[in-house]
């Protein structure tokens, strides 16, 4: 059985996991491509122009620090140390079998997320390849328009069918072969093309405006909101709160230092957030957009922007290949937590569940392909408690659950499993700080991230 050794009390080899597992380098790279997905390159860059800009990156560092480190170090240090999946690994650290139920709200997270991730993924892919091909170069083109009629009619669902295809097939390749090959390719392609694409936003005639938006500190945008969006957001960033992390922790070797891949990861993740804000508030300040939020920064003022911009078919097309490759390393993570747990629960084989597993995701993900708000789509009008489908499933995933799944993991990490710090490789000042973040400060703030997002804490 894989997890704790009854006699000797110590964590013991995932069976069969041990020598297909993550080599410690392809380990990081993996966990930063599960990190850089569409929350760093166009959440973050635009929250933090909403909210005070380097200001708000200031904050968002603070919140990486002492919230978001102490619990990616908390799951990754759980998976190495339990050996299982997402349920079974608090299973087998402690024998007690409510840990496992508890597990298993962070697996039912992750197919949620998966769902309506790959709409999104989806509409970056059809971007790219519409942006290669010319079709968005036309200057006087109703950028709006055809974005709200792509995402209202049905051609969503075959490109979230494709993305779920390509991550299935991933994941069917298995952790070394499948998982740390396709970022071991992708990520240090994808930090090539973001800086190229940096310095072509940078030379822009007037990229300085946009560098000062997204960049001059303006403290006096700070408020009690801010610091709810930048912890809400270093959980999202992080891939925290649904067993991504502790999934992928699982397939770590005994010898790899969890406390130094915290901090590379932590960093990969900044600074990835950090270019792309380089890359995008330039390129739309240059050509005169509104810096508008969420998906119409990222599909209709850039691709107005972009269409003014020499080559920019070319710096188009490059640009959504980078959101495509941010979005498809995150979706395997995402996928990869309830494959884990079907493999090991049911004992199918990697290429069985993954097959399952993609299939059911992308069927659950269908009311939300033809949901989206303001487009008008098929579904667009059903509304469950005030809000799209496809707005229901963000907002339960990564506003309730996702800090629901953090608690657990702080809780049973400060709380429940009493060797953490061994299996961490942590002592002293270091893990009495560790310990204290886990017990006190974090279980408190995401209580508060909560309250906040279920409208029960309101801030005038
Ligand atoms: N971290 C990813 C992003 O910033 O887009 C999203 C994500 C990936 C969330 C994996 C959760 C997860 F498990």
């Amino acid at each position: 059985m894989s997890g704790l050794d009854k006699k000797t009390g110590k964590t013991v080899e995932r069976p069969g996991e041990g020598a297909a597992g993550f080599s410690k380098n392809g380990f990081i790279l993996a966990a930063i491509g599960s990190s850089v997905g569409l929350g760093n390159m166009w959440k973050f860059p635009y929250i933090t122009g909403e909210n005070g800009g380097a200001a708000f990156f200031l904050l968002f560092i603070l919140c990486l620090v002492v919230v978001g480190l102490p619990i990616l170090l908390a799951e990754m240090t759980i998976g190495r140390g339990g050996r299982g999946n997402a349920s079974s690994s608090l299973f087998n650290l402690t024998n007690k079998k409510h840990w496992k139920w508890f597990g298993l709200i962070s697996i039912i997270t992750a197919f949620l997320i998966m769902s309506y991730y790959s709409v999104v993924a989806g509409w970056t892919l059809h971007y790219m390849i519409q942006s290669f091909a010319g079709a968005l170069s036309d200057v006087n083109m109703d950028y709006a328009g055809a974005f709200l009629g792509f995402a209202g009619g049905y051609m969503p669902i075959f490109w979230s069918a494709l993305v779920m295809a390509i991550t299935g097939f991933v994941i069917a390749k298995g952790v070394s072969g499948g998982i740390e090959k396709f970022n071991k390719i992708l990520i240090p392609g994808f930090l090539i093309l973001l800086l190229i694409m940096m310095v072509r936003a940078l030379t822009l005639p007037g990229a300085m405006e946009g560098a000062e938006f997204f960049l001059k500190p303006d403290f006096s945008k700070l408020n009690e909101e801010s610091v709810l969006i930048a912890l809400g957001h270093s959980f999202f960033s992080l891939s925290l709160g649904m067993g991504c992390m502790l999934t992928y922790g699982s397939y770590v070797r005994k010898d790899q230092s969890l406390g130094k891949a915290t901090l590379a990861i932590g960093a990969g993740d900044l600074l990835y957030a950090f270019i792309a804000g380089l890359v995008i508030f330039p390129t739309v300040f240059a050509y005169g957009m509104e810096p508008s939020s969420g998906v119409g920064l990222a599909f209709i003022a850039l691709p107005a922007a972009f269409a003014q911009m020499p080559l920019g078919f070319l710096f188009g097309g490059v640009f959504f290949l980078l959101l495509a490759i941010a979005a498809l390393t995150s979706a395997v993570s995402i996928l990869e937590v309830p494959v884990a747990y079907a493999m090991e629960q049911w004992k199918w084989s990697r290429k069985k569940t993954a097959t399952i597993m993609a299939t059911l995701a992308f069927l659950l993900g269908v009311p939300s392909a033809l949901s989206v708000e303001g487009a008008d789509g098929p579904l667009s009008n059903v509304l469950l408690f005030g809000k799209t489908i496809f707005d229901l499933f963000d907002f339960s995933t990564s506003y309730i659950l996702m800090p629901v799944g953090g608690l657990i993991i702080t809780l049973f990490t400060g709380y429940a499993w009493k060797r953490a710090g061994e299996e961490a490789g942590l002592t002293g000042g270091i893990y009495r700080t560790w310990m204290f973040l886990l017990r006190y400060v974090c279980p408190l703030l995401i209580i508060l991230i909560f309250l906040y997002s279920v409208g029960v804490l309101k801030f005038s």
